[in-house]
């Protein structure tokens, strides 16, 4: 594939400048349209959205999740296909007429309903893209039957809770496979558990997952026993898979992949080395590792076998070395200490407790390890880092890292299954105005790059998310680089251009293109969140930050898919 431009100039956009308004933003001689907002029906007859948020949990179970996040569109045909996204997570500001300080089992099944994956068919006509009814439309949500495969199988001990296993919860980046299906990725599950018993205490395990009595505060536990980590412990062993979704069979289950980990999966970036493949997938906080999973025999023998190529394969975490080198370390049972004499039981008990065993192995801390992008001609591997406290190692030369860096690789040989391989720093993102390391042209600063991704010719998109409370404030930095955006960059020269910027209090994540490279999907996600910025948003004022993209007074801000092309028919980006 390739898009092939005889110039070999891979940019050839106009870049936007920075900037604080309640829009998008996106270069001369292209279009941003509207696609698929939060609350959009599954199917022309189904509920319709509701402005005041007055659906009920039922209903939200039959339209577009919110906090659209990673995205990939699978083509169907020359102008169709399937979109399909993550929502990952919800507002609780937003999602409900009266906020959620009275907390109900109806709230916290809308919530859960507002979570998942949406699958939903688009076609285009007359120029535009535009959702259409259809056999494949659907929603996998937090209460979705969902199945276990790989070495911990739903059986385990460790799964038994007080339900059956279901649903999918804070899916971040995602994935997908050369057969055909979507991996969605958890991220911050812990967040969602808690209690209200004082004598409850997190084990070893639990505290090494982040999970506390009093979770991120959404307080399912009050209204659900299920969320409850006194009454229901082991649901939490239920989270932090990558899931797989085949979206071309709705009533397929999806099934968590346990053989890739669990841990906060950022994403899960697949490629595909002598025949096997390769995933790569960070953890995303601050001081945990980057890890990769590769096949143990080529995916087409694996699966023309019955066998899932995802359940048979070795896990790997990477250590990066200060004189440029790395090293992939197997987590496999049996290896190195992770041996019955330290303790641990079996492959099961590795994966269960991936973070733990990563530890036993000396792999590298990072700065909040995100989106893992593999150029697709050189097969050069990059990562986004988008801050953290810094961890004395070059690998993380900033400390404190405020504003992020992108690190690439080269492993051994250009083959993706080796388990060496020679890092650089690709880009110190930032402000040079505040940080003289930072080597970007003032008008192209960005921060906490996140979202990233490589179209068919080479050309590196990177999203970023600032976080609200650092948004736009000359105090911590930020005011010259302005609302989240994308950026493209050409990895040869490290030239970087602006492309779009996002509303206010949003932040820009998910990006998938059609094959011809003509249409972009970019989702814009949690427009109107709360800032120390612009103030926050209430029940009352549900528009203080931002009214993005319907600016109806009497409605409210709604993540939404963008549609991108370029007016002449180009390829997006030249
Ligand atoms: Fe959900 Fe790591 O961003
Ligand atoms: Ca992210
Ligand atoms: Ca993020
Ligand atoms: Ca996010």
């Amino acid at each position: 594939r390739g898009h092939g431009h005889g110039n070999g100039r891979l940019l050839g956009f106009e870049p936007v400048p920075a900037g604080s308004a309640d829009t998008v933003v996106v270069p001369k001689g292209y279009v941003a349209e509207v696609l698929i907002p939060w609350g959009t029906p599954l199917d022309s007859r189904g509920p319709k959205w509701k402005k005041d948020a007055s659906n009920t949990a039922a209903e939200q179970a039959q339209q577009i999740g919110m906090h659209h996040d990673g995205m990939h569109f699978f083509p169907s045909g020359r102008r169709e296909g399937l979109l399909v996204l993550n929502h990952e997570y919800i507002d609780r500001t937003l999602l409900y007429p009266d906020g959620d300080a009275v907390m109900t089992k109806e709230k916290v099944d809308k919530a859960l309903a507002g979570h998942g994956v949406s699958v939903v068919k688009v076609e285009q006509s007359g120029g535009r893209w535009r959702q259409v009814d259809s056999r494949y439309n659907r929603r996998v949500t937090g209460s979705t039957p969902v199945a276990f495969s790989g070495p911990v199988p739903a059986g385990h001990p460790l799964l038994r809770s007080n339900n059956k296993p279901m649903g999918t919860l804070n899916n971040c980046s995602n994935g997908y496979t050369p057969w055909g299906t979507y991996l969605a990725c958890e991220e911050n599950w812990n967040s969602y558990f808690g209690t209200e018993n004082a004598s409850w205490k997190a084990t070893a395990e639990q505290a090494r997952y982040g999970v506390v009595a009093e979770g991120f505060g959404y307080r399912w536990h009050v209204a659900d026993p299920r969320f409850d980590l006194a009454v229901n412990p082991n649901e939490l062993n239920h989270f932090g898979w990558v899931v797989e979704i085949d979206p071309f069979d709705p009533k397929s289950t999806p099934v968590k992949r346990t053989a890739l980990g669990r841990i906060k999966h950022e994403g899960a970036t697949v490629t595909e080395s002598r025949g096997r493949v390769v995933v790569y997938t960070g953890d995303d906080q601050d001081g945990e590792y980057v890890y990769k999973f590769v096949g143990s025999a080529p995916w087409r023998a694996l699966r023309a076998l019955r066998k899932n190529p995802l359940d048979h394969g070795t896990l790997y975490v990477a250590r990066f070395n200060d004189d440029g080198s790395g090293t992939w370390l197997p987590l496999t049972f049996g290896t190195g200490p992770l041996t019955a004499a330290n303790g641990w039981k079996d492959q099961a008990d590795v994966l269960l407790r991936t973070r733990t065993a990563a530890d036993a192995l000396g792999a590298t801390k990072m700065d909040r390890p995100e989106w893992v992008a593999v150029h697709p001609k050189n097969k050069d591997v990059y990562l986004t880092l988008t801050n953290g406290s810094g961890w004395d190692n070059k690998a993380n030369p900033r400390k404190p890292n405020p504003y992020g860096h992108i690190i690439r690789w080269r492993e051994k040989h250009g083959d993706n299954t080796a388990t060496s391989f020679e890092w650089d720093i690709f880009v110190l993102a930032g402000d040079p105005a505040y940080d003289p390391q930072v080597k970007l042209a003032a008008e192209d600063v960005f921060g906490s790059p996140d979202g990233l991704w490589f179209d068919g010719d080479g050309r590196l998109w990177i999203q970023t998310d600032v976080s609200n409370s650092t948004q736009n404030r000359p105090d911590r930095g930020h005011d010259n680089i302005g609302n989240n955006q994308m950026l493209a960059a050409d990895p040869r020269t490290g030239e970087i251009r602006r492309f779009l910027v996002g509303p206010r209090g949003s932040e820009v994540t998910g990006i998938s293109a059609t094959p011809d490279g003509r249409t972009m999907f970019v989702n814009i996600q949690h427009p109107g969140e709360a800032t120390t910025f612009w103030g926050s948003p209430t029940p009352q004022n549900p528009r203080a930050v931002s009214n993005w993209p319907d600016f109806d007074p009497a409605g409210r801000p709604r993540p939404a898919t963008l549609v991108i092309r370029k007016k002449d028919g180009g390829v997006i980006g030249t």
